[in-house]
């Protein structure tokens, strides 16, 4: 079997190759993701890529394991990472280590990521200690998009120094890696020169030791909006939709199916095409 890529694998990568990093929610995304990532995150973006919600906020333990399930099965080496959702770990380090361990337990991932900083640095600090190995995330933390108001940069002239103390906290506090979400890319490049783990930057800057984008976002399949840290590798949704455009004109025109789709009374025609 292929040797798996460990928390302890990516914390040694601090300052080196960058760590390259992608969600993924279904197996065969994952295992097209697995075959060139380090890292594999099964965000709580999820509610909003694929089940259509408007924000985070609404996703559940559930929705995850589900996801990290189907996720798990198409990874072979990267790391996996499920995301905590909204309302399973602020309460306490309790609630939080309970949650975390169902994910772990029914999804086989190796570590669990969730979003905060010096209020979450306790909660860290339990998990870690327990054997839950904890991703952080700073800067814009989506779950708290109403406090915020929007999604707005994070960490601007004089409240960069929030950012900074919080990516310290999480680091002091055990967390193997850090996210760092929409934040200026100067206050980026300091906080990855000043921290001892990892940073994975998202809107946050080239300099940081690793990089995530969320799949469907860089994939053109995500289109409802698109954030100005997203770069298109693809156009899918378009291809999708010419895709489907020519199946229901095809299938109007009687042009699908065609001679080859259809079959005859022979006994050797075989039903499967191989690929
Ligand atoms: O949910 C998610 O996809 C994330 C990444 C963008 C970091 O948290
Ligand atoms: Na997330």
């Amino acid at each position: 079997s292929v040797k798996s890529v460990t928390p302890p694998m990516v914390e040694r990568r601090k300052g080196g190759t960058p760590l390259v990093c992608l969600t993924a929610y279904t197996t065969p995304v994952a295992a097209i993701a697995d075959r060139h990532c380090d890292i594999i995150l099964v965000g709580d973006s999820v509610g909003m890529v694929l089940h259509g919600l408007p924000s985070t906020l609404g996703v559940t333990l559930e929705m995850m394991i589900l996801h990290g399930k189907a996720v798990r099965r198409g990874v072979e080496k990267a790391l996996l990472v499920v995301d905590m959702p909204f309302g399973t770990y602020e309460e306490s380090p309790e609630q939080a280590f309970r949650n975390a361990a169902r994910l772990v337990a029914e999804t086989g991932c190796a570590a669990v990521k969730l979003e905060g900083g010096v209020t979450m640095a306790e909660t860290i600090r339990f998990l870690t200690r327990r054997g839950i190995p904890v991703m952080a995330h700073v800067g814009l933390t989506p779950q708290a998009v109403n406090s915020f108001g929007g999604y707005k940069v994070q960490g601007r002239g004089e409240d960069g120094e929030r950012i900074v103390a919080d990516a310290r906290a999480v680091a002091e506090a055990g967390a193997f890696s850090v996210v760092l979400e929409k934040v200026p890319d100067a206050l980026a490049r300091r906080i990855t020169a000043e921290v001892p783990i990892p940073t994975i930057g998202i809107g946050a800057s080239a300099a940081c030791d690793g990089q995530v984008l969320v799949i469907d976002d860089m994939l053109g399949m995500f289109t409802a909006f698109r954030p100005k840290f997203v770069k298109r590798y693809a156009e899918l949704g378009h291809s999708a939709e010419a895709a489907v455009a020519a199946y229901a004109e095809d299938v109007r025109a009687r042009a699908f199916p065609a001679a080859d789709h259809v079959f005859g009374d022979g006994a050797d025609m075989s039903s499967l095409i191989t690929p």
